[in-house]
């Protein structure tokens, strides 16, 4: 529930009778993948912020941005992105590989219909490579050693929580989680994260997230743009800072009149 409250469940099952933000998520991007749950999930969200689809969309904009500045600027050939979600267009290796075909990327979700998709996820450009690892974001250890695998944790890597923040509940320790990912990095790596905002449409959202909280199998928790910021604690905190997805770098007039009610944003460690 948004505030905090609220249990926070286990790695979802197989079961279609509960919606899944995998699969919510599928549904507002006009995906697939999913079910009459996940539709009546994404429909009572709609139904209380109908700007939700423009929300994501512009999330996943930003995900475009955020890989392609990562890659072509930073110089980052290596990416963690935990909370992968169904493939949709411009998925992180795509973006990453058509800007520098050597970049190399780990995939993490725990939703099994996400695993399902792994072989389309997998799908590397000749000179890069690419793993996908079923595992929970609340344990970064298992999620570390795993990734060790395909990514070189002497050299930076972009680690990337974009939509995935607003599914870990207070309780959970979302900041503890961060700062043990952005420890096992070296200095000249990058966070890039966004989250579902509290203090954005602010009534909107409290409803979006009572009517998602009752149907779905994870508790949204919204956080404000203090709250998001203070994930890049300790991190330089790259221009322009923590802002609307929507104007994070956009890289076109119409890709900043976009409207969301995410926050994002990028840092390096030092
Ligand atoms: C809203 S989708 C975001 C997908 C993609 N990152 C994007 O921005 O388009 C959130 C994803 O995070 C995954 N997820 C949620 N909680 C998780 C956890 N504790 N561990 C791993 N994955 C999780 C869900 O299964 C879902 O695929």
């Amino acid at each position: 529930m948004n505030g905090g409250e609220g249990s926070a469940g286990g790695p979802p099952d197989f079961d279609i009778s509960v919606a899944h933000s995998a699969r919510v998520h599928d549904y507002w991007l006009g995906g697939k993948d999913n079910y009459a749950a996940d539709r009546a999930a994404g429909d009572a969200v709609i139904a209380a912020y109908p700007g939700i689809v423009r929300s994501v969309r512009a999330n996943r904009a930003f995900l475009a941005r955020v890989v392609r500045f990562l890659a072509i600027e930073a110089g980052i050939t290596q990416f963690l992105d935990i909370g992968t979600g169904i493939p949709a267009a411009g998925n992180t290796h795509e973006v990453a590989q058509a800007a520098v075909p050597g970049c190399r990327v780990v995939y993490v979700d725990y939703d099994p219909v996400v695993l399902a998709h792994a072989r389309a996820l997998l799908d590397s450009s000749a000179d890069g490579a690419i793993g996908y690892i079923d595992a929970d974001l609340r344990d970064p250890e298992m999620i570390l050693e795993q990734a060790a695998q395909t990514l070189d944790f002497s050299r930076p890597v972009a680690v990337m929580l974009i939509a995935i923040l607003h599914l870990i509940v207070d309780q959970d320790d979302p900041y503890g989680i961060v700062s043990r990912l952005m420890a096992a990095v070296p200095a000249g790596s990058y966070l890039a994260l966004s989250q579902v905002a509290s203090d954005i449409e602010p009534e909107q959202m409290a409803e979006a997230a009572k009517r998602y909280n009752r149907l779905a199998h994870e508790t949204q928790r919204h956080r404000s743009h203090a709250e998001v910021t203070r994930f890049f604690d300790g991190l330089e905190l790259i221009e322009p800072g923590v802002v609307p997805v929507q104007e994070w770098r956009p890289g076109s007039e119409i890709e900043a009149r976009a409207r969301s009610a995410m926050w994002g944003g990028a840092g390096r460690k030092r």
